[in-house]
């Protein structure tokens, strides 16, 4: 190397993609306080409170309730590695990119995966996943509650009825709804659930926040294997988090103070005042994106608050407006993925981000990106998110 680099100034870009979202201020100031030794008794506090404020973010009163270390994938891999043993059979409704990446983790982890696949941008049809299952035994049913890959949202009661009927648990990916939408995993019935900080819980990404229920617990002591994954047995971790406070890994002492902040602001806001605040906007980016010749790719009763997903015009090059859109206007946007690629932008309106400057920043620069390609909107996206707001 030449020459030393210059300390990072990174631009502080407006985040509307998947994620990750808007880092809260108060979160910054919280990922700089000083480091504390990850045995010392005050961060052993800080610890019993994140779990607490988790269990209140998640709708849960599980016991085993902690952030693993590392992004919401790492959440994902610690309940099938848990749950599964060699030859167990799981099924998994897949309707977009992260039901399909647990079935690729599942069959890592040595299950017998039956995919119930489903049209990319509707939610899961139970009957589906009932047929799917051909009527055979299940150790664990897995579904994604907040796809971000395509903007759906699940309804999670019928798919824990067929989980009964098949004598399974229930897995659910709450990466994009945690922070955002009221999560009840108590009542709906979830044995396992994994989050990631860095959607609606407006923190930077590297932690995953995860529950499992007695029943979850219970399997996971019955196991006749040691779990596949060393970093992520919980059997382990869970004596750092519980109260034997064993040395496992050195805990990300600073993104736990992140979280801990993250969390905090959810709860100082109120979970269904935060549902309220991201439905609001996302109605307000919807008119404005309607009104401007947008077609939203999901079905109104199944769309997904944080993350909406629409078509890209005709005529319109999709790479090419998202890369106007963070030269002229500072804003990132997100692309589709799978069969989305190329005809669908995502855009996210998570945790401090769900604002309403967003909402109109982000239909201005889109008016600006089309007509820049000469395929201007007809129809004014601000004034019908106005519309939204002053309804
Ligand atoms: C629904 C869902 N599940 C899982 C993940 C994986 O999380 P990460 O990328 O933080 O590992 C994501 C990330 O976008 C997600 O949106």
């Amino acid at each position: 190397m030449k020459e030393t680099p210059k300390s990072l100034s990174p631009t502080a870009r407006v985040l509307m993609g998947p994620g990750p979202s808007p880092t809260a201020p108060s979160v910054y100031e919280a990922l700089a306080k000083p480091t504390l030794g990850h045995l010392d008794p005050e961060f052993l506090l800080v610890m019993d409170e994140i779990r607490d404020m988790q269990r209140a973010v998640m709708g849960t009163q599980n016991e085993l309730t902690m952030p693993m270390s590392g992004t919401g994938s790492s959440g994902m891999e610690t309940c099938l590695v848990n749950l599964i043993e060699p030859g167990d059979k799981v099924l998994v409704g897949v309707n977009g990119v992260f039901g399909t990446r647990m079935v690729d983790v599942a069959r890592r982890a040595g299950a017998q995966v039956t995919e119930a696949q489903s049209e990319w941008g509707r939610a899961l049809d139970a009957e589906l996943l009932r047929e799917a299952a051909g009527g055979e035994q299940h150790k664990l049913v897995c579904v994604v509650h907040a796809e971000t890959s395509t903007g759906v949202l699940q309804d999670v009661g019928p798919i824990r009825e067929v989980a009964d009927e098949l004598g399974a648990m229930l897995l659910l990916d709450c990466v994009t709804s945690v922070g955002g939408l009221r999560v009840s995993l108590d009542e709906w019935g979830v044995d396992a659930a994994y989050s990631g900080t860095q959607k609606c819980l407006g923190c930077p990404p590297g932690l995953s926040p995860v529950s499992f229920s007695e029943r979850a617990q219970s399997a996971l002591k019955a196991r006749e294997h040691a779990v596949q994954s060393w970093y992520l047995d919980l059997t382990m971790i869970a004596n750092y988090w519980g109260s034997e406070r064993s040395y496992h890994h050195t805990a990300p002492i600073n993104m736990l103070y992140g979280l801990h902040e993250a969390l905090r602001l959810v709860l100082e806001e109120g979970i269904d005042e935060r549902e309220a605040r991201h439905r609001l906007h996302s109605a307000a980016l919807v008119a404005g994106l309607e009104a401007m010749g947008l077609s939203p790719r999901v079905p109104e009763g199944e769309r997904l608050p944080p993350l909406t997903a629409v078509s890209v015009p005709d005529g319109v090059d999709d790479a090419a407006a998202r890369a106007h859109l963070l030269e002229h206007h500072n804003l990132e946007i997100g692309g589709g993925l799978g069969p989305m690629k190329g005809n669908t932008w995502r855009i996210g309106l998570m945790g401090a981000g769900a604002c309403r400057e967003n909402v109109e920043l982000c239909l201005t620069a889109l008016h600006d990106a089309m007509s820049a390609q000469g395929a201007a909107p007809a129809g004014d996206g601000v004034s019908a998110a106005q519309a939204v707001y002053s309804e």
